[in-house]
Formats: C-alpha cells, structure tokens, sequence
C-alpha cells in the first residue's frame, strides 16, 4: 500500500493509499456498511449530483426529462445512481466487482440490473450497448485504471455521453488526462464538458467532472 499524505477521516484516508484491486476489494468489503454515512452524509460527497446534471445536460431528453438506458460504472452503494434517478434517469443498470458494495446498491432500488464486473479486466457486454455511462468515484488509486475508459466507451452507442468524476489527487497525477488526449488524438469520442469543483467538501477535497460523447454517430 502506498504511503499517502492525503488521507481524509475514517476510511477515506485509507482509499487514497490503495494500489492493487485485491486491497481495493477488501477495503470496500470493509466499508460497504459505513460508506454512505462517511461520504454522504458527514463529508457531503458532490460528485454524484454534479456528474448527474453534467450527464442530463448532454443526453436526449423528452419533456425535459433526459432519456436513456444507462450503465454506473462503479456504482458502489448507489450513491451515483440515486444521483442519476434524481436528475430524471429512469433506465439504469449498475457494477462494481464488491459484492456487499453491490448487495448495498441492490438496496436503493434504483437499478433495474446490478451486476459484478472487474473493470480493468473488461465488461462482459456487447458493444454500444447503454445510450451513456457514468463513473463516478472510480477512476482513483488501485481502483479503475485509465484505459479502461475504453472499455466503458466501447458499451456505449455512437452519439453516447460517459460523465466521469474524479478526485484532485488522482487527476494531478496526469494519467487520467493523458487517456483522454489519446482517446481524442484517435478519434473515438469527444471532450465535451469539463468542470472543477467540490468533490468531498467536508473533507476539503475538490475534483473534476468530464464529459465524453463517441465520435462517428
Ligand atoms: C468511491 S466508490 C464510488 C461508488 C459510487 N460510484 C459513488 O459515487 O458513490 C468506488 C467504487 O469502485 C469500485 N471499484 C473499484 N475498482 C473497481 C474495478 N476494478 N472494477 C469495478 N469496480 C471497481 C469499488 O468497489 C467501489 O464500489
């Protein structure tokens, strides 16, 4: 595990310290029952709002209300996707490879299928399958790898919008950019939003939300 300056309070400090996808398991394991109260309720976690109204801002909407069938990548407890219910997305299936982080988003209601899916090994779901994504919170250390932004572009449709939220911590490292670059230079889809702001504000931490749609449609 790496050493880290940049703990925050309980268990977050610990996710910044993280480097394999084995810690990273058992860490979640460990923090499926307390995640919403640390996060949400006592840090105020904004990503999940702030990607879901980057996302409806970008999508089809009918009456308003935005339109499409929808993959959370990541979706932990279902943090995300209440976010995402709560900005008029109605159609959402949801993964994460911790099975008590998906039993907790089981439990929200809010997804129509949860299913379990390592991310850097690849979802097992045909192409350009859900009209857009989102991953919030799950671009980080030992968690999602950069390329796998391909793989979660990959599933969805020509046209589509992956919103992304990350931590300041895991942008600055440059890594995450330089995919995106790379996902430009190559035409496979579009940077079409990009926005800094409050990420964990009680805990002072801020963080980027992008916006990406596939080149071709
Ligand atoms: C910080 S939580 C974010 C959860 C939710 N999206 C939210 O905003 O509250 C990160 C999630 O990513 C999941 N995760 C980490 N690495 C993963 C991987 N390689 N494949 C799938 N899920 C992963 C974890 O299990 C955890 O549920």
């Amino acid at each position: 595990m790496r050493d880290t300056n940049e703990s925050g309070p309980g268990l977050l400090g610990h996710s910044y310290a993280l480097e394999t996808g084995i810690e990273t398991l058992a860490h979640y394991e460990a923090w499926a029952d307390t995640y919403d109260e640390e996060i949400s309720e006592e840090l105020g976690y904004a990503q999940p709002v702030r990607c879901a109204a980057a996302l409806s801002a970008v999508v089809n909407t009918q009456h308003g209300t935005p339109t499409g069938h929808v993959l959370d990548v990541g979706c932990g407890t279902g943090l995300s996707g209440l976010a995402l219910e709560q900005a008029g997305f109605t159609n959402l299936d949801g993964c994460d490879f911790s099975a008590p982080m998906l039993d907790r988003a089981a439990a929200t209601g809010v997804y129509q299928q949860l299913f379990a899916a390592d991310l850097n090994e690849g979802l097992d779901v045909p192409d350009e399958t859900y009209d857009a994504a989102a991953a919030v919170g799950v671009f980080s250390f030992g968690h999602i790898q950069p390329s796998a932004l391909r793989e979660i572009l990959r599933v969805v449709r020509l046209g589509g919008a992956v919103v992304i939220g990350l931590n300041d911590h895991y942008w600055d490292l440059g890594t995450f950019q330089s995919e995106v670059d790379a996902i430009e230079t190559d035409g496979v889809a579009n940077l079409v939003f990009q926005e800094h702001g409050d990420h964990l504000p009680g805990a002072d931490i801020q963080g980027w939300v992008v916006v990406l749609v596939r080149a071709g449609d």
